[in-house]
């Protein structure tokens, strides 16, 4: 990643480019959460899948760089339904009101990824906000680790709020929290 500019953009990833990409996106997936090649690796077919569920829709951010334009960040998400794994943990996680009120016909922000290299310079709220823009969906929900990250401060500055604290999805160690936004997300840029 030497030798980027911040000169960056932000636009919508066309499925066929993602399809093609992903073990690209994936690599930046890997650096952004610490995880090692065996996780990204294992993520790969899951991803993949993802691109096929109703309402998918990614978005990438691109810094120019001495290689030319780089790929440096990347989100997507789909709509959840009754099912998906993640679908039903969440479910299990909200007390049936607040599932009623949250889940039907929601987005969720699957991940968000910005390379470290070039993180904190915005791109992750843009990549957020041009991920959701123009949903015709009512509420984003998504789950982040439970720890005062980068992530989670962006998200409660930008409109998410608590739906669930601590909870444990299964083989995962750490708590994650579960947090939604109704829809349209209030502008925000830095
Ligand atoms: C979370 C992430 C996508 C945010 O992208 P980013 O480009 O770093 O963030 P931005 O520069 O757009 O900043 C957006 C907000 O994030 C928070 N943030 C960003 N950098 C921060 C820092 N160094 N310290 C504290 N908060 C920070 C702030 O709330 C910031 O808003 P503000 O500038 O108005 O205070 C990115 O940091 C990342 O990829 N992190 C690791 C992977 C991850 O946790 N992904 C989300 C999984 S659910």
């Amino acid at each position: 990643m030497t030798g980027t500019t911040p000169t960056s953009r932000v636009t919508g990833l066309p499925t066929p480019w993602l399809r093609d990409h992903m073990h690209e996106a994936l690599a930046i997936y890997g650096l952004a959460m610490g995880y090692d090649a065996a996780v990204v690796a294992g993520r790969y077919g899951y991803a993949i899948q993802h691109i096929d569920r109703p309402g998918f829709r990614a978005v990438g951010a691109f810094a120019e760089s001495s290689d030319g334009e780089q790929l440096v960040g990347f989100g997507y998400g789909y709509v959840v339904a009754p099912g998906q794994w993640w679908h039903d943990q969440v479910r299990a996680a909200l007390d049936r009101r607040t599932a009623k009120q949250w889940l039907p016909d929601a987005f969720e922000v699957c991940e968000l990824h910005v390379h470290p290299d070039q993180q904190s310079r915005g791109l992750g709220r843009r990549l957020l906000h041009a991920l959701v823009a123009d949903l015709p969906n009512p509420v984003a929900l998504l789950s982040t680790p439970d720890a005062d990250t980068k992530a989670f401060r962006l998200y409660h500055a930008d409109g998410f709020v608590d739906l669930a604290r601590g909870y444990h999805f299964p083989g995962d160690a750490r708590p994650f929290a579960i947090l939604g936004a109704t829809l349209p997300l209030a502008p925000r840029s830095r």
